[in-house]
Protein backbone atom coordinates (compact mmCIF):
# COMPACT_ATOMS: atom_id res chain seq x y z
CA UNK A 1 0.00 0.00 0.00
CA UNK A 2 1.05 3.30 -0.83
CA UNK A 3 1.39 6.45 1.63
CA UNK A 4 0.69 8.97 -0.99
CA UNK A 5 -1.40 8.75 -4.38
CA UNK A 6 0.75 7.77 -7.11
CA UNK A 7 -0.31 11.08 -9.02
CA UNK A 8 1.49 12.98 -6.41
CA UNK A 9 4.52 11.41 -6.52
CA UNK A 10 5.33 11.59 -9.92
CA UNK A 11 4.86 15.07 -9.91
CA UNK A 12 8.42 15.29 -7.53
CA UNK A 13 11.06 17.43 -8.48
CA UNK A 14 13.67 18.92 -6.21
CA UNK A 15 15.62 22.60 -6.21
CA UNK A 16 19.25 21.57 -6.81
CA UNK A 17 21.67 23.19 -4.41
CA UNK A 18 24.84 25.33 -5.38
CA UNK A 19 28.81 24.90 -6.98
CA UNK A 20 31.65 22.86 -7.11
CA UNK A 21 32.99 19.55 -6.55
CA UNK A 22 35.91 18.13 -5.96
CA UNK A 23 37.17 15.54 -8.63
CA UNK A 24 39.20 12.88 -6.60
CA UNK A 25 39.56 9.14 -5.86
CA UNK A 26 38.44 7.62 -2.68
CA UNK A 27 40.79 6.50 -0.70
CA UNK A 28 40.44 5.65 3.10
CA UNK A 29 43.24 7.25 5.72
CA UNK A 30 45.08 4.97 7.80
CA UNK A 31 44.27 6.95 11.15
CA UNK A 32 41.78 9.75 12.17
CA UNK A 33 44.65 11.94 13.75
CA UNK A 34 47.34 11.23 11.32
CA UNK A 35 47.38 14.34 9.13
CA UNK A 36 49.89 13.89 7.14
CA UNK A 37 50.30 11.03 4.18
CA UNK A 38 46.44 12.41 3.26
CA UNK A 39 45.60 14.25 0.40
CA UNK A 40 43.33 16.25 2.61
CA UNK A 41 45.01 18.43 5.73
CA UNK A 42 42.92 19.92 8.16
CA UNK A 43 43.54 22.81 9.74
CA UNK A 44 45.30 22.89 12.81
CA UNK A 45 44.79 24.37 16.30
CA UNK A 46 45.99 24.27 19.82
CA UNK A 47 43.51 26.01 22.29
CA UNK A 48 40.36 27.04 20.55
CA UNK A 49 38.96 27.17 16.84
CA UNK A 50 36.33 28.10 15.22
CA UNK A 51 34.77 26.49 11.79
CA UNK A 52 32.15 28.61 9.89
CA UNK A 53 30.74 29.25 6.30
CA UNK A 54 32.83 32.83 6.64
CA UNK A 55 36.01 34.63 7.00
CA UNK A 56 35.44 37.20 9.24
CA UNK A 57 32.66 35.46 11.30
CA UNK A 58 35.14 32.56 12.17
CA UNK A 59 37.32 35.19 13.03
CA UNK A 60 35.07 37.13 15.49
CA UNK A 61 34.45 33.95 17.61
CA UNK A 62 38.27 33.20 17.55
CA UNK A 63 38.85 37.11 18.37
CA UNK A 64 35.93 36.27 21.89
CA UNK A 65 37.80 32.84 22.84
CA UNK A 66 41.38 34.98 22.49
CA UNK A 67 39.42 37.27 25.11
CA UNK A 68 38.65 34.61 27.48
CA UNK A 69 35.43 32.97 26.27
CA UNK A 70 34.27 29.80 26.37
CA UNK A 71 32.86 28.19 23.24
CA UNK A 72 29.30 29.57 23.45
CA UNK A 73 30.35 33.18 24.08
CA UNK A 74 32.17 32.14 20.60
CA UNK A 75 29.34 30.71 19.06
CA UNK A 76 27.17 33.38 19.79
CA UNK A 77 29.23 35.81 18.46
CA UNK A 78 29.90 33.39 15.27
CA UNK A 79 26.50 33.98 14.71
CA UNK A 80 26.03 37.89 15.23
CA UNK A 81 28.73 38.48 12.95
CA UNK A 82 27.06 35.81 10.15
CA UNK A 83 23.86 37.83 10.29
CA UNK A 84 26.14 40.87 9.02
CA UNK A 85 29.10 38.99 6.73
CA UNK A 86 26.92 36.12 5.18
CA UNK A 87 23.14 36.96 4.67
CA UNK A 88 22.59 34.57 2.69
CA UNK A 89 22.33 32.20 5.77
CA UNK A 90 23.17 33.94 8.83
CA UNK A 91 20.90 35.74 10.06
CA UNK A 92 18.48 37.53 12.47
CA UNK A 93 14.94 36.88 10.89
CA UNK A 94 15.37 32.91 10.87
CA UNK A 95 15.93 30.38 13.50
CA UNK A 96 17.76 27.23 14.46
CA UNK A 97 19.30 25.00 16.23
CA UNK A 98 21.85 24.44 19.03
CA UNK A 99 24.54 21.55 20.48
CA UNK A 100 26.49 22.58 23.56
CA UNK A 101 28.71 20.28 25.48
CA UNK A 102 29.65 21.38 28.44
CA UNK A 103 32.63 18.86 29.34
CA UNK A 104 32.61 19.93 33.13
CA UNK A 105 29.10 18.65 33.73
CA UNK A 106 30.15 15.99 30.64
CA UNK A 107 26.14 17.06 29.59
CA UNK A 108 24.88 18.26 25.97
CA UNK A 109 22.03 20.23 25.52
CA UNK A 110 19.92 20.74 22.67
CA UNK A 111 18.44 24.32 21.92
CA UNK A 112 15.76 24.34 19.60
CA UNK A 113 15.56 28.08 18.20
CA UNK A 114 13.45 26.92 15.32
CA UNK A 115 11.14 29.70 13.85
CA UNK A 116 7.04 29.11 14.84
CA UNK A 117 4.10 29.40 12.87
CA UNK A 118 2.34 32.55 14.10
CA UNK A 119 -0.97 32.73 15.78
CA UNK A 120 -2.92 33.42 12.49
CA UNK A 121 -1.29 31.01 10.37
CA UNK A 122 -3.90 27.49 9.99
CA UNK A 123 -3.44 24.15 8.04
CA UNK A 124 -4.77 25.38 4.67
CA UNK A 125 -2.73 28.85 5.04
CA UNK A 126 -1.03 28.24 1.44
CA UNK A 127 -3.80 26.15 -0.55
CA UNK A 128 -5.07 28.32 -3.61
CA UNK A 129 -8.35 29.26 -5.02
CA UNK A 130 -7.94 25.73 -7.30
CA UNK A 131 -7.46 23.83 -4.35
CA UNK A 132 -3.75 23.44 -5.19
CA UNK A 133 -0.56 24.91 -3.06
CA UNK A 134 0.39 28.14 -4.15
CA UNK A 135 4.11 27.67 -4.47
CA UNK A 136 4.63 31.40 -4.43
CA UNK A 137 2.87 32.19 -1.46
CA UNK A 138 4.94 28.87 0.33
CA UNK A 139 7.97 30.56 -0.46
CA UNK A 140 8.12 34.33 -1.18
CA UNK A 141 5.28 35.67 0.15
CA UNK A 142 5.33 37.77 3.78
CA UNK A 143 3.35 34.50 5.04
CA UNK A 144 5.87 32.07 4.65
CA UNK A 145 8.06 34.11 7.67
CA UNK A 146 7.73 31.96 10.76
CA UNK A 147 8.36 33.87 14.19
CA UNK A 148 11.90 34.42 14.00
CA UNK A 149 13.93 32.69 16.80
CA UNK A 150 17.70 32.95 16.47
CA UNK A 151 17.98 36.50 18.29
CA UNK A 152 16.43 34.80 21.52
CA UNK A 153 18.39 32.07 20.99
CA UNK A 154 21.67 32.95 20.89
CA UNK A 155 20.71 35.26 23.76
CA UNK A 156 19.30 32.61 25.63
CA UNK A 157 22.18 30.07 25.41
CA UNK A 158 25.04 33.27 26.50
CA UNK A 159 22.78 33.80 29.84
CA UNK A 160 22.53 29.99 30.22
CA UNK A 161 25.98 28.69 29.40
CA UNK A 162 28.23 31.76 28.22
CA UNK A 163 30.80 33.37 30.80
CA UNK A 164 30.63 37.19 28.68
CA UNK A 165 28.33 39.88 28.66
CA UNK A 166 26.41 39.99 25.93
CA UNK A 167 27.57 43.41 24.51
CA UNK A 168 31.46 41.95 23.91
CA UNK A 169 29.99 38.90 22.48
CA UNK A 170 28.44 41.43 19.85
CA UNK A 171 30.86 43.90 19.75
CA UNK A 172 32.28 42.40 16.51
CA UNK A 173 29.17 42.19 14.38
CA UNK A 174 28.55 45.40 14.94
CA UNK A 175 31.57 47.05 14.41
CA UNK A 176 31.23 44.63 10.89
CA UNK A 177 27.78 46.44 10.20
CA UNK A 178 28.77 49.86 11.34
CA UNK A 179 32.37 49.96 9.41
CA UNK A 180 31.38 47.81 6.73
CA UNK A 181 34.12 44.41 6.01
CA UNK A 182 35.27 44.39 2.54
CA UNK A 183 32.58 42.40 0.49
CA UNK A 184 34.17 38.67 0.28
CA UNK A 185 33.97 37.36 -3.98
CA UNK A 186 31.13 34.48 -2.48
CA UNK A 187 29.04 37.26 -1.27
CA UNK A 188 29.45 39.39 -4.37
CA UNK A 189 28.55 36.61 -6.37
CA UNK A 190 25.89 35.45 -4.38
CA UNK A 191 24.31 39.08 -4.98
CA UNK A 192 24.91 38.76 -8.04
CA UNK A 193 22.80 35.22 -8.96
CA UNK A 194 20.09 36.12 -6.43
CA UNK A 195 19.71 39.57 -8.03
CA UNK A 196 16.16 38.95 -9.56
CA UNK A 197 14.33 37.73 -6.30
CA UNK A 198 16.47 40.28 -3.86
CA UNK A 199 15.20 43.95 -6.03
CA UNK A 200 11.32 42.30 -6.39
CA UNK A 201 12.35 44.08 -2.78
CA UNK A 202 12.83 47.82 -2.70
CA UNK A 203 14.15 47.36 0.97
CA UNK A 204 16.35 44.88 -0.30
CA UNK A 205 17.42 46.28 -2.97
CA UNK A 206 18.48 49.44 -1.10
CA UNK A 207 20.19 47.23 1.78
CA UNK A 208 22.50 45.11 -0.50
CA UNK A 209 23.45 46.81 -3.89
CA UNK A 210 24.68 50.50 -4.68
CA UNK A 211 22.72 53.30 -5.73
CA UNK A 212 20.75 52.13 -8.63
CA UNK A 213 21.05 48.76 -8.40
CA UNK A 214 24.66 48.29 -9.28
CA UNK A 215 25.96 45.35 -7.74
CA UNK A 216 29.12 45.90 -5.04
CA UNK A 217 32.42 44.70 -6.69
CA UNK A 218 34.78 42.32 -4.61
CA UNK A 219 36.66 44.05 -1.94
CA UNK A 220 34.18 47.49 -2.06
CA UNK A 221 33.15 48.17 1.83
CA UNK A 222 30.06 47.10 2.56
CA UNK A 223 28.20 48.62 5.40
CA UNK A 224 24.91 48.11 6.72
CA UNK A 225 23.97 51.04 9.11
CA UNK A 226 20.22 49.82 9.37
CA UNK A 227 21.46 46.51 10.62
CA UNK A 228 24.13 48.02 13.11
CA UNK A 229 21.32 49.43 15.14
CA UNK A 230 19.64 46.64 15.50
CA UNK A 231 22.31 44.65 16.88
CA UNK A 232 22.74 47.56 19.10
CA UNK A 233 19.46 47.38 20.32
CA UNK A 234 19.78 43.97 21.05
CA UNK A 235 23.25 44.39 23.16
CA UNK A 236 21.73 46.66 25.11
CA UNK A 237 18.45 45.75 26.16
CA UNK A 238 18.78 41.52 25.60
CA UNK A 239 16.19 39.38 23.26
CA UNK A 240 13.68 42.46 23.93
CA UNK A 241 15.87 45.00 21.32
CA UNK A 242 14.54 42.59 19.35
CA UNK A 243 11.08 41.09 20.44
CA UNK A 244 9.68 44.13 21.74
CA UNK A 245 10.32 48.20 20.90
CA UNK A 246 11.23 49.75 17.31
CA UNK A 247 12.54 46.56 16.10
CA UNK A 248 9.11 44.72 17.02
CA UNK A 249 7.72 47.57 15.30
CA UNK A 250 9.08 47.43 11.96
CA UNK A 251 8.72 44.11 11.53
CA UNK A 252 5.12 44.01 12.19
CA UNK A 253 5.08 47.14 10.01
CA UNK A 254 6.72 45.12 6.97
CA UNK A 255 4.23 42.60 7.68
CA UNK A 256 1.34 45.08 7.87
CA UNK A 257 2.07 46.35 4.45
CA UNK A 258 2.00 42.98 3.10
CA UNK A 259 -0.25 40.98 4.53
CA UNK A 260 2.27 39.00 6.24
CA UNK A 261 1.09 37.07 9.87
CA UNK A 262 3.55 37.91 12.38
CA UNK A 263 1.96 40.46 15.24
CA UNK A 264 3.83 42.02 18.34
CA UNK A 265 2.06 39.21 20.33
CA UNK A 266 3.44 36.45 18.30
CA UNK A 267 7.29 38.00 18.82
CA UNK A 268 6.19 38.26 22.63
CA UNK A 269 5.11 34.89 22.96
CA UNK A 270 8.25 33.15 21.04
CA UNK A 271 9.35 30.77 23.19
CA UNK A 272 13.02 28.77 23.24
CA UNK A 273 12.75 25.11 23.97
CA UNK A 274 15.41 23.04 25.45
CA UNK A 275 15.34 19.39 24.28
CA UNK A 276 16.64 16.23 25.66
CA UNK A 277 19.35 15.10 22.30
CA UNK A 278 18.49 12.07 20.43
CA UNK A 279 21.34 9.86 21.94
CA UNK A 280 22.72 6.99 19.28
CA UNK A 281 25.44 4.28 19.51
CA UNK A 282 27.85 3.23 15.85
CA UNK A 283 30.27 0.43 16.99
CA UNK A 284 32.23 1.95 19.74
CA UNK A 285 31.31 5.79 18.89
CA UNK A 286 28.40 7.77 20.44
CA UNK A 287 26.40 10.02 18.18
CA UNK A 288 24.23 12.87 20.56
CA UNK A 289 22.52 14.88 17.88
CA UNK A 290 19.49 17.41 17.49
CA UNK A 291 15.95 15.66 18.21
CA UNK A 292 12.65 17.04 16.76
CA UNK A 293 11.38 19.35 15.35
CA UNK A 294 14.53 18.19 13.61
CA UNK A 295 13.96 14.77 11.81
CA UNK A 296 17.85 14.98 11.11
CA UNK A 297 19.18 13.76 14.44
CA UNK A 298 16.38 10.36 14.47
CA UNK A 299 17.41 9.45 10.86
CA UNK A 300 21.37 9.42 11.58
CA UNK A 301 20.61 6.84 14.34
CA UNK A 302 18.24 4.82 12.49
CA UNK A 303 20.65 4.69 9.29
CA UNK A 304 23.49 3.91 11.51
CA UNK A 305 21.69 1.21 13.16
CA UNK A 306 21.22 -0.32 9.99
CA UNK A 307 24.51 0.24 8.70
CA UNK A 308 25.71 -1.31 11.78
CA UNK A 309 25.14 -5.11 10.82
CA UNK A 310 27.60 -4.57 7.86
CA UNK A 311 31.22 -4.27 7.14
CA UNK A 312 31.13 -1.12 5.32
CA UNK A 313 35.21 -1.14 5.30
CA UNK A 314 35.06 -4.42 3.52
CA UNK A 315 32.66 -3.07 0.83
CA UNK A 316 35.03 -0.16 0.06
CA UNK A 317 34.69 3.52 0.86
CA UNK A 318 32.23 4.75 -2.38
CA UNK A 319 32.53 1.59 -4.00
CA UNK A 320 28.72 0.31 -6.00
CA UNK A 321 27.92 -2.01 -2.78
CA UNK A 322 28.44 0.63 -0.39
CA UNK A 323 26.26 3.72 -2.68
CA UNK A 324 23.69 0.45 -3.14
CA UNK A 325 23.30 -0.48 0.97
CA UNK A 326 23.47 3.23 1.67
CA UNK A 327 20.57 4.61 -0.51
CA UNK A 328 18.72 1.55 0.48
CA UNK A 329 18.44 2.86 4.28
CA UNK A 330 18.27 6.47 2.98
CA UNK A 331 14.66 5.67 1.10
CA UNK A 332 13.67 3.78 4.44
CA UNK A 333 14.36 6.46 6.54
CA UNK A 334 13.32 9.17 3.95
CA UNK A 335 9.58 6.91 3.85
CA UNK A 336 9.68 6.91 7.77
CA UNK A 337 10.21 11.22 7.93
CA UNK A 338 7.25 11.77 6.06
CA UNK A 339 4.36 10.14 8.30
CA UNK A 340 6.23 10.03 11.69
CA UNK A 341 8.13 13.26 12.06
CA UNK A 342 6.32 16.62 13.25
CA UNK A 343 7.25 19.13 15.99
CA UNK A 344 7.20 17.32 19.14
CA UNK A 345 4.62 19.73 21.02
CA UNK A 346 1.88 19.34 18.88
CA UNK A 347 2.97 15.21 17.34
CA UNK A 348 4.00 13.20 19.09
CA UNK A 349 6.75 11.63 17.78
CA UNK A 350 8.00 7.94 18.25
CA UNK A 351 11.48 8.89 18.97
CA UNK A 352 12.61 5.47 20.52
CA UNK A 353 11.31 3.34 18.51
CA UNK A 354 12.63 4.76 15.02
CA UNK A 355 15.85 4.89 16.71
CA UNK A 356 15.72 1.26 18.49
CA UNK A 357 18.46 -1.46 17.33
CA UNK A 358 15.72 -3.59 16.32
CA UNK A 359 14.19 -1.46 14.31
CA UNK A 360 17.09 -0.93 12.16
CA UNK A 361 17.61 -4.78 11.97
CA UNK A 362 14.02 -5.21 10.34
CA UNK A 363 14.94 -2.37 7.81
CA UNK A 364 18.59 -3.65 6.85
CA UNK A 365 16.48 -7.38 6.86
CA UNK A 366 14.38 -5.91 4.51
CA UNK A 367 16.95 -4.57 1.86
CA UNK A 368 17.94 -6.68 -1.00
CA UNK A 369 21.82 -6.84 -1.58
CA UNK A 370 21.90 -7.01 -5.24
CA UNK A 371 19.16 -5.02 -6.42
CA UNK A 372 17.07 -1.93 -5.83
CA UNK A 373 13.53 -1.40 -4.31
CA UNK A 374 11.81 1.46 -6.14
CA UNK A 375 10.60 4.08 -3.68
CA UNK A 376 6.83 3.20 -4.93
CA UNK A 377 6.78 -0.12 -3.16
CA UNK A 378 8.66 1.30 0.06
CA UNK A 379 6.07 2.90 2.31
CA UNK A 380 6.82 4.57 5.97
CA UNK A 381 6.45 1.95 8.57
CA UNK A 382 2.96 0.95 9.04
CA UNK A 383 3.49 0.62 12.88
CA UNK A 384 6.75 0.69 14.90
CA UNK A 385 7.68 -1.14 17.84
CA UNK A 386 6.15 -0.45 20.84
CA UNK A 387 7.84 2.19 23.08
CA UNK A 388 7.77 3.25 26.81
CA UNK A 389 7.91 6.58 23.86
CA UNK A 390 20.41 28.32 2.13
CA UNK A 391 21.23 27.21 6.42
CA UNK A 392 24.77 27.51 7.29
CA UNK A 393 26.39 25.50 10.12
CA UNK A 394 29.15 26.26 11.99
CA UNK A 395 31.25 24.35 15.15
CA UNK A 396 33.21 25.81 17.62
CA UNK A 397 36.00 23.80 20.97
CA UNK A 398 37.39 25.62 23.51
CA UNK A 399 40.11 25.43 25.52
CA UNK A 400 38.26 23.76 28.33
CA UNK A 401 36.89 20.57 26.10
CA UNK A 402 33.38 22.18 25.82
CA UNK A 403 32.03 21.69 22.10
CA UNK A 404 29.30 23.87 20.03
CA UNK A 405 27.13 22.65 16.75
CA UNK A 406 25.27 25.67 15.32
CA UNK A 407 22.81 25.40 12.47
CA UNK A 408 20.48 28.42 11.58
CA UNK A 409 19.17 29.36 8.17
CA UNK A 410 16.42 31.24 6.62
CA UNK A 411 15.64 28.60 4.78
CA UNK A 412 16.26 29.32 0.94
CA UNK A 413 19.11 31.32 0.20
CA UNK A 414 18.17 35.06 1.57
CA UNK A 415 14.80 33.10 2.70
CA UNK A 416 11.98 35.11 1.36
CA UNK A 417 14.66 38.58 -0.12
CA UNK A 418 12.17 40.57 2.21
CA UNK A 419 14.04 43.05 4.43
CA UNK A 420 12.62 44.59 7.40
CA UNK A 421 12.98 48.10 6.32
CA UNK A 422 14.68 50.39 8.72
CA UNK A 423 15.99 47.15 10.73
CA UNK A 424 18.53 46.02 7.88
CA UNK A 425 17.54 41.99 8.29
CA UNK A 426 15.92 40.13 5.91
CA UNK A 427 13.17 37.27 6.84
CA UNK A 428 12.84 33.63 6.52
CA UNK A 429 10.58 31.68 4.80
CA UNK A 430 10.28 28.44 6.77
CA UNK A 431 6.86 27.49 6.90
CA UNK A 432 7.63 26.48 3.32
CA UNK A 433 9.17 23.50 5.45
CA UNK A 434 5.61 22.30 6.98
CA UNK A 435 3.42 19.87 4.92
CA UNK A 436 1.03 22.48 2.90
CA UNK A 437 -1.02 19.87 1.30
CA UNK A 438 -0.23 15.86 1.73
CA UNK A 439 1.45 14.19 -0.41
CA UNK A 440 2.92 17.57 -2.19
CA UNK A 441 6.54 18.30 -1.92
CA UNK A 442 8.27 20.91 -0.53
CA UNK A 443 10.81 23.16 -1.90
CA UNK A 444 13.74 20.02 -1.05
CA UNK A 445 10.92 17.38 -3.10
CA UNK A 446 10.30 16.29 0.68
CA UNK A 447 6.82 14.82 1.78
CA UNK A 448 5.07 14.95 4.36
CA UNK A 449 1.61 14.69 6.29
CA UNK A 450 -0.53 14.91 9.34
CA UNK A 451 2.57 15.05 11.80
CA UNK A 452 3.63 18.43 9.74
CA UNK A 453 0.58 20.18 8.83
CA UNK A 454 0.27 24.10 9.71
CA UNK A 455 -0.98 24.74 13.03
CA UNK A 456 -0.80 27.80 14.70
CA UNK A 457 2.76 27.99 17.35
CA UNK A 458 4.05 24.49 15.39
CA UNK A 459 7.77 24.67 14.36
CA UNK A 460 8.06 23.73 10.96
CA UNK A 461 10.16 20.09 10.83
CA UNK A 462 13.50 20.49 9.92
CA UNK A 463 16.50 18.93 8.40
CA UNK A 464 19.26 20.72 10.31
CA UNK A 465 21.19 18.22 12.43
CA UNK A 466 23.89 19.78 14.37
CA UNK A 467 25.59 16.85 15.84
CA UNK A 468 28.27 15.85 18.25
CA UNK A 469 30.26 12.65 18.22
CA UNK A 470 32.32 11.09 20.86
CA UNK A 471 34.51 8.07 21.23
CA UNK A 472 35.67 6.48 24.48
CA UNK A 473 33.60 8.65 26.69
CA UNK A 474 35.72 12.10 25.27
CA UNK A 475 34.39 14.35 22.87
CA UNK A 476 35.12 13.70 19.35
CA UNK A 477 34.14 15.86 17.00
CA UNK A 478 31.19 18.10 16.44
CA UNK A 479 29.61 18.57 12.90
CA UNK A 480 26.97 19.91 10.56
CA UNK A 481 26.09 21.15 7.44
CA UNK A 482 23.63 23.18 5.19
CA UNK A 483 21.60 21.62 2.13
CA UNK A 484 17.63 21.39 3.06
CA UNK A 485 17.07 17.33 2.71
CA UNK A 486 21.12 16.82 2.14
CA UNK A 487 21.87 17.58 5.32
CA UNK A 488 21.03 14.11 6.85
CA UNK A 489 22.40 12.34 4.59
CA UNK A 490 25.70 14.57 4.34
CA UNK A 491 25.94 14.53 8.21
CA UNK A 492 25.94 10.34 8.11
CA UNK A 493 28.59 10.42 5.42
CA UNK A 494 30.75 12.78 7.45
CA UNK A 495 30.32 11.05 10.97
CA UNK A 496 31.00 7.42 8.87
CA UNK A 497 33.62 8.17 6.98
CA UNK A 498 35.52 9.07 10.28
CA UNK A 499 33.95 6.23 12.59
CA UNK A 500 34.13 3.68 9.52
CA UNK A 501 36.70 4.82 7.31
CA UNK A 502 39.22 6.22 9.65
CA UNK A 503 39.42 9.74 7.28
CA UNK A 504 40.73 12.52 9.18
CA UNK A 505 38.00 14.89 9.34
CA UNK A 506 39.28 17.06 6.41
CA UNK A 507 39.15 14.18 3.64
CA UNK A 508 35.75 13.15 5.38
CA UNK A 509 34.65 16.24 4.24
CA UNK A 510 36.15 16.63 1.23
CA UNK A 511 35.14 13.26 -0.27
CA UNK A 512 32.44 12.99 -3.24
CA UNK A 513 28.87 12.56 -1.39
CA UNK A 514 25.95 10.76 -2.36
CA UNK A 515 21.92 11.01 -1.37
CA UNK A 516 18.56 9.20 -1.84
CA UNK A 517 15.37 10.72 -0.24
CA UNK A 518 13.30 8.58 -0.91
CA UNK A 519 11.44 10.55 -3.64
CA UNK A 520 12.47 11.58 -6.27
CA UNK A 521 13.60 7.61 -6.57
CA UNK A 522 17.13 8.35 -7.69
CA UNK A 523 20.62 8.57 -6.51
CA UNK A 524 22.19 12.09 -6.37
CA UNK A 525 25.75 11.66 -6.72
CA UNK A 526 28.04 14.59 -6.78
CA UNK A 527 30.98 14.69 -9.47
CA UNK A 528 33.91 12.06 -8.28
CA UNK A 529 32.13 9.13 -8.32
CA UNK A 530 33.34 7.15 -10.82
CA UNK A 531 31.69 6.22 -14.28
CA UNK A 532 32.23 2.68 -13.33
CA UNK A 533 30.40 2.62 -9.82
CA UNK A 534 27.51 4.55 -11.27
CA UNK A 535 27.45 1.81 -14.11
CA UNK A 536 27.58 -0.65 -11.50
CA UNK A 537 24.85 0.78 -9.32
CA UNK A 538 22.62 1.29 -12.48
CA UNK A 539 23.11 -2.47 -13.36
CA UNK A 540 21.71 -2.98 -10.11
CA UNK A 541 18.33 -1.34 -10.57
CA UNK A 542 19.66 2.45 -9.47
CA UNK A 543 18.59 5.92 -10.63
CA UNK A 544 21.48 7.62 -10.85
CA UNK A 545 21.50 11.85 -10.99
CA UNK A 546 24.69 13.71 -11.49
CA UNK A 547 23.29 17.23 -10.59
CA UNK A 548 24.82 19.86 -13.03
CA UNK A 549 22.91 23.78 -13.25
CA UNK A 550 24.41 26.31 -16.36
CA UNK A 551 27.41 23.55 -16.92
CA UNK A 552 28.52 23.56 -13.20
CA UNK A 553 28.71 20.39 -11.12
CA UNK A 554 26.13 20.63 -7.97
CA UNK A 555 27.24 19.36 -4.18
CA UNK A 556 25.50 18.23 -1.87
CA UNK A 557 25.74 20.24 1.84
CA UNK A 558 28.90 22.15 3.21
CA UNK A 559 30.38 20.33 6.28
CA UNK A 560 31.53 22.34 8.93
CA UNK A 561 33.62 20.54 11.46
CA UNK A 562 36.14 20.44 14.41
CA UNK A 563 37.75 17.52 15.39
CA UNK A 564 39.99 16.43 18.74
CA UNK A 565 42.34 14.43 18.62
CA UNK A 566 43.46 12.10 21.75
CA UNK A 567 46.32 14.66 22.52
CA UNK A 568 44.08 17.97 22.62
CA UNK A 569 45.45 19.24 19.10
CA UNK A 570 42.57 20.41 17.45
CA UNK A 571 41.49 19.76 13.56
CA UNK A 572 39.18 21.84 11.93
CA UNK A 573 37.40 21.00 8.52
CA UNK A 574 36.15 24.08 6.80
CA UNK A 575 34.27 22.32 3.64
CA UNK A 576 35.77 23.47 -0.28
CA UNK A 577 32.20 23.35 -1.45
CA UNK A 578 31.49 26.89 -0.11
CA UNK A 579 33.98 29.51 -0.54
CA UNK A 580 34.92 31.47 1.67
CA UNK A 581 34.83 28.44 4.53
CA UNK A 582 37.35 29.19 7.14
CA UNK A 583 39.08 27.76 10.17
CA UNK A 584 39.80 30.11 12.67
CA UNK A 585 42.29 28.70 14.96
CA UNK A 586 45.12 29.31 17.94
O1 LIG B 1 15.26 23.40 8.30
C1 LIG B 1 15.42 22.87 7.20
O2 LIG B 1 15.52 21.68 7.04
C2 LIG B 1 15.56 23.78 5.98
N1 LIG B 1 14.87 25.01 6.22
C3 LIG B 1 17.01 23.98 5.70
C4 LIG B 1 17.27 24.79 4.44
C5 LIG B 1 18.64 24.68 3.94
O3 LIG B 1 19.44 23.92 4.43
C6 LIG B 1 18.99 25.52 2.78
N2 LIG B 1 20.38 25.38 2.47
N3 LIG B 1 21.16 25.09 1.84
Amino acid sequence: MRFFPKAALAKITVLGIAAFAPSITALAQSSPIITYNSQFHPTLAKTGMVVSQEHFASEAGLEILKAGGNAVDAAVATGFALAVTHPQAGNLGGGGFMMVYLKDQDKTIAIDYREMAPAAAYRDLFIGEDGEVDRRKAMFSLKSSGTPGSVKGLVEALEKYGTLPLAQVMAPAIKLAEEGFPMPWALQDSLKRYGRRLKNNPTSLAYFYKEGGAPYQWGDVFAQPDLAKTLRAIAENGSDGFYKGWVADKIVSTMEAGAGLITLEDLANYKVRYREPIVGTFRDVKIVTMPPPSSGGIHIVQMLNVLEGWDLKELGHNSAQYIHRMSETMKYAYADRSKYLGDPDFFKVPSKALTSKEYGASIRGKINLKKATPSTEISPAASLPEESNDTTHFSVVDRFGNMVANTYTLNFTYGNSISVAGAGFLLNNEMDDFSAKPGTQNAFGLLGGEANAIEAGKRPLSSMTPTLVFKDGKPWFATGSPGGSRIITTVLQVILNVAEFDMNIQAATNFPRFHHQWFPDQIFVETGISIDTRRALAAMGQNIDVKTKDGESKVLGAAMSIMITPDGTLLGAADPRRPGSHAAGY
